[in-house]
């Protein structure tokens, strides 16, 4: 049985204090036991979450992004050591808005889960195409090589340790949401491309969520879906009791 993960990202929203705040509640509220809750958080915020939830089992720490080399004259950049050393668990990787706004390539995000994985920590990564590409019915194929390109480097061993993100860039921010068939769709596809390189095993345990306009209202449909394995939720995480309906959704 694969593990069910509902995954926060915070992306650049609320205060250092509002973000202490909204762990607290989520920390807080009634959750169903069995759910792992990531909450990505920015940066600045990773130690004193991590700080909060340091005795929570089922409510871990993710960092958004981290650099390539493990230090140096990268001024504004935030390594992985230094991410670990926060207590976080988990970085988020390849995100649209990385791959957008700061030219992330497969190639720099495999180098970059690589270095996570070597400092114990575990990968979220995020792939899915634009509108164009689907217009165009060549959404799988892209998604496909985003997989490959970002990920088949791994040995089997390391590969277990990822979480995958199916996050259509069109249903990012902007409350249209994939089809719960589209999303199926797109999940079945990546599952059955894992069991091709590492096995039916590794295939069936790994964990795939669905990113883009999740909301309490779409999550339980999404959730039903065989290949959907949970989500990884923007606006929606940014609230305790919206992020928590969603958290209840499975
Ligand atoms: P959204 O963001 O839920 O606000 O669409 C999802 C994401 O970018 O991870």
């Amino acid at each position: 049985m694969r593990q069910l993960i509902a995954a926060g990202n915070w992306k650049m929203n609320l205060t250092y204090q509002e973000g202490l705040a909204l762990a607290e509640a989520i920390h807080n509220a009634q959750r169903a036991e069995d759910i792992l809750v990531i909450l990505g958080t920015p940066a600045i915020h990773l130690a004193g979450v991590s700080e909060i939830l340091k005795d929570s089992k089922q409510v871990k720490v993710a960092a958004q992004n981290c650099h390539k080399e493990e230090k140096g004259a990268y001024t504004g950049n935030i390594s992985v050591g230094m991410i670990r050393s926060t207590g976080a668990d988990y970085v988020i990787l390849g995100h649209s808005e990385r791959r957008e706004y700061h030219g992330e390539t497969d190639a720099l995000i495999a180098e970059k889960i690589k270095l996570v994985l070597s400092y114990g920590l575990k990968p979220i990564y995020c792939c899915g195409e634009k509108l164009p590409v689907r217009e165009a019915g060549k959404h799988i194929d892209l998604v496909a090589q985003q997989v490959t390109e970002g990920l088949f480097h791994l040995s089997a061993e390391d590969f277990q340790k990822v979480i995958i993100a199916y996050e259509p860039v069109w249903a990012i921010g902007t409350g249209v949401t994939a089809s719960p068939e589209q999303a199926q769709d797109m999940h079945r596809c990546i599952r059955t491309l894992i069991a091709d390189k590492y096995g039916a095993a590794i295939a069936d345990s790994t964990s795939i969520l669905y990113g883009g306009s999740v909301k309490p209202k779409n999550a339980k449909e999404l959730f039903a879906q065989p290949d959907v394995d949970g989500g990884l939720v923007g606006g929606a995480s940014l609230k305790a009791d919206s992020f928590v309906a969603i958290i209840n959704s499975f």
